[in-house]
């Protein structure tokens, strides 16, 4: 027997195809978050992102494959990330979240990943 990954248990790609998505509409407006994006078109970054949760949770490794070991610390010290911008990005993946309509279980654990791991990110005291 072959055990479901959480991946597979929320719907695939598709899914955080959606969440992804989601997240970079609320970034593209948001003030304080657009002006760290390098680029200017957002499309690069989504991909990145979308890749990485879907490698974390159990899909394909495409994201590895491109960029390498994730190292999402050092890739974050050119960002000033302070608790505004950690809590500016909750509020968008939060809305990313809550369109999925997840079962609650999956969805707790989605968002407990998230909220620990935008903790972690935080570099800068302001
Ligand atoms: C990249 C900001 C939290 C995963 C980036 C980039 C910025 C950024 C500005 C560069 C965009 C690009 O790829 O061109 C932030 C801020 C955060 C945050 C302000 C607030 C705490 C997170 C969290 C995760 C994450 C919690 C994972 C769950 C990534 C990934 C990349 C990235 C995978 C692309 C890395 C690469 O391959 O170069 N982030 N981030 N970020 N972020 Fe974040």
């Amino acid at each position: 027997m072959t055990e479901t990954s959480f991946y597979d248990a929320v719907g695939g790609e598709e899914t955080f195809r959606r969440l992804v998505h989601r997240f970079y509409e609320g970034v593209a407006k948001d003030p304080l978050l657009r002006p760290l994006y390098p680029e200017e078109d957002l499309t690069g970054a989504e991909d990145r992102l979308r890749g990485f949760l879907i490698q974390y949770w159990g899909g394909p490794n495409t994201y590895s494959q491109e960029r390498g070991h994730p190292r999402l610390r050092m890739r974050h010290v050119p960002f000033v990330i302070g608790e505004a911008e950690r809590e500016a990005w909750l509020k968008h993946m939060r809305d990313g979240v809550d369109s999925l309509d997840l079962p609650e279980e999956l969805e707790s654990r989605l968002w407990t990943y998230l909220v620990n791991a935008a903790h972690s990110l935080v570099n800068s005291p302001t």
